[in-house]
């Protein structure tokens, strides 16, 4: 039997059991056997929750591109690392081999090299969903700088908050982007995130869309002639398995975005062992994720999970419905992928455009189907189940977030029977609990409870960067000796979990997860706006829209009220992003509030979500008059 690759379920039972009654000895063995070190470590694991402090490997040196390009190259330098699939299907795909990404990381690594990046620099990448965004990735590892990848959707604003909270030195964009019929300027708004970055000496600037860009003497640099003019050798840094190796940032329920610090060598060992045994991947494989390298799932399962395991990885630039609602199928069929993994927002919004478009592709390619982001409705997983797989390929219901690094609770394909809605069994080394109000763990099964994890694993993140102390307190005070998720879950009758949803003010729509406050903040900022409260309500597609109540400063029919939701939208769209905005905004009079001021959201949910039967106990609020008035004008 291998440790590292199951195949089986009596196997994930048995190697489950190892990884929690002996977790030293476990993942010492995967790491040592799986993996290419510089030097091994002294130590497996040290933890302290309450610190909290968590080392894996420590004193162990390595570099992950040498695990993700160079150990490849022997024996498969001619295989394809990357599909690069782009959003005009008239395009010709580009596929790149494990030996020419070699030589384009480290042309790209050069060039950050001359640029003056060194080993602990931050590097904002904000990139479409180009080759030169996961190059970019990985030319940051081969030299020891810290990416923090922002998604292109967001605003300059949002950027410049980003390239300031971690004080990036360089930023490397695209004069701009394509999104289905759309281009976006990337550049421009770059430009307008820089007039307020003062740690920012260069930008590198590749080109997609071929427009005129602003480029601003000594600060900018068209990317293709430096990387022309760089060697394709060079050394990768040799890094410390605790240096960190990416910031990614993510929506708190207060207060600015948290960037999430992720370390090198057991982020590495997670997301490739993860990745192997969830999606059964075979040497022969075709993957395709189709997150943006934007987000976690991107950086753990389009480049580093994939590539360590060299695989052959799909990138895809465009967007599901262009130029229709079948392109997803189409590029499937293309490039006969085997493991198709994507969000159940995505699964929705296909399933509405029925079954015509699936059927005129051959999807018979397809193994195992995987989704993530948030939970899955039991209708879209038997229209994913019964259209896209053809009830053959099981679908794995990954839940993780970006603190987890990797998936944490999931089937693994061939071995776990699957169950829809259920994310399933924990995976191997994750031990989560259930806890009621009171801290206390239920124990047992058909419970419900807060999912907390009660033990390390390699990839979580270890800090907040600059912040520790928020790192504290938003995942390890809730509960003692705890890693807090934020989620509630329940578990059935033989063990399956089955995430219910944020039990804090975070709302998950369309798979992203947005904070309340943030928004509830850049609304208040309008001049005619005295208050907000966002909640989130049920959306067909989105999984969750946002519902904002808004009370204003003059009451009264003095402004026009639909004039008055677009500039809230728009300042949603600048401050944030579009995918902020707001679907519905009621005003108020006033908004429920508790003796000591606090803003009763349950109330408010139940209203945007049409659930007015019951609105639980009014007793405790200052104003229960509001909540009438309220009422009468749901929308
Ligand atoms: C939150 C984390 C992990 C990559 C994408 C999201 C929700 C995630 C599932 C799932 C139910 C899920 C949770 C989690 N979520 N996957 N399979 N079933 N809920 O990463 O932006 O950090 O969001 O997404 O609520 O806490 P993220």
């Amino acid at each position: 039997m291998s440790n590292y690759h199951i195949k089986h379920l009596e196997e994930y039972y048995q190697v489950y059991r190892k990884s929690v009654n002996n977790p030293e000895s476990f993942w010492e063995e995967i790491a040592e056997e799986h993996f290419l070190w510089r030097k091994k470590w002294n130590q497996v694991l040290k933890w302290d929750f309450d610190t909290p402090e968590i080392t894996w490997f420590e004193g162990a040196k390595l570099n992950i591109t040498e695990n993700c390009i160079d150990r490849h190259l022997a024996t498969r330098g001619d295989k394809t690392a990357i599909i690069f699939e782009p959003n005009n299907p008239d395009e010709s795909a580009e596929h790149i081999t494990y030996r020419q990404l070699y030589e384009r990381v480290n042309k790209f690594a050069n060039v950050l090299r001359d640029q003056g990046i060194k080993k602990g620099d931050r590097v904002c990448i904000y990139l479409p969903m180009i080759p030169e965004l996961a190059i970019s990735v990985l030319a940051c590892a081969r030299i020891g700088a810290i990416h923090s990848v922002v998604f292109a959707g967001f605003s300059a604003n949002a950027l410049a908050t980003r390239i300031n909270d971690s004080s990036c030195k360089i930023v490397i964009t695209s004069d701009g982007s394509f999104r289905g019929a759309k281009t976006i300027d990337l550049k421009s708004i770059v430009d307008e995130a820089l007039t307020d970055c003062p740690s920012v000496d260069s930008v590198l600037v590749a080109k997609r869309i071929q427009t005129d860009v602003n480029m601003k003497d000594g600060r900018d640099y068209w990317l293709q002639p430096l990387l022309d003019a760089a060697s394709e050798e060079g050394k990768a840094e040799v890094m410390d398995a605790e240096d960190p190796l990416f910031i990614l940032y993510t929506s708190g329920s207060t207060g600015k975005p948290k960037g999430m610090v992720h370390t090198t060598g057991g982020y590495m060992v997670y997301t490739a062992y993860t990745f192997k045994n969830v999606f059964q991947y075979r040497e022969e494989d075709v993957y395709w994720c189709t997150a943006d390298i934007g987000w976690i799932t991107g950086h753990s399962y389009i480049v580093y999970g994939p590539l360590c395991n060299g695989a052959t990885t799909v990138m895809f630039e465009g967007v599901p419905s262009y130029p229709d609602f079948g392109r997803f199928w189409e590029v499937v069929a293309k490039h006969n992928v085997n493991q198709f993994y994507t969000a159940p927002t995505a699964i929705r919004a296909l399933a509405k455009e029925g079954v015509e478009l699936v059927e005129k592709h051959d999807l018979s390619s397809l193994k195992v189907l995987g989704t993530v982001g948030e939970p899955i409705n039991e209708e879209a997983w038997h229209w994913y189940d019964d259209n896209v797989g053809k009830r053959k390929a099981p679908i794995v219901d990954t839940w993780w977030q970006t603190e987890t690094g990797g998936i944490m609770i999931t089937p693994i394909a061939f071995a776990t029977p699957t169950k829809p809605t259920y994310a399933t069994l924990p995976f191997i080394g994750i031990q989560p609990a259930l806890l009621d109000e009171n801290g206390t763990e239920i124990q047992g099964n058909q419970v419900d409870g807060r999912l907390c994890i009660k033990f390390p694993w390699p990839s979580i993140a270890r800090t907040i960067w600059g912040n520790h102390q928020r790192y504290k307190d938003t995942y390890f005070s809730a509960y003692k000796n705890m890693y807090f998720t934020g989620d509630g879950a329940l578990r059935d009758e033989v063990g399956y979990y089955r995430i219910t949803g944020r039990v804090d003010d975070v709302i998950i729509v369309s798979g992203h997860n947005l904070g309340t406050a943030p928004i509830e903040d850049t609304i208040n900022e309008h001049p005619a706006v005295a208050e907000s409260a966002i909640v989130g309500f049920p959306h067909d597609i989105k999984g969750n829209a946002l519902y904002g109540y808004v009370t204003l400063k003059e009451t009264g029919e003095s402004r026009n009220h639909d004039n008055l939701r677009t500039e809230i939208n728009q300042l949603i769209t600048e401050q944030i992003g579009p995918i902020a905005k707001l679907d519905k905004i009621q005003f108020t009079d006033g908004l429920p509030k508790t003796r000591s001021g606090k803003i009763m959201r349950r109330i408010l949910r139940k209203i945007a979500s049409n659930d007015m039967s019951n609105l639980g106990d009014t007793s405790t609020l200052l104003n229960p008059e509001v909540v009438e008035a309220i009422m009468d004008n749901a929308l």
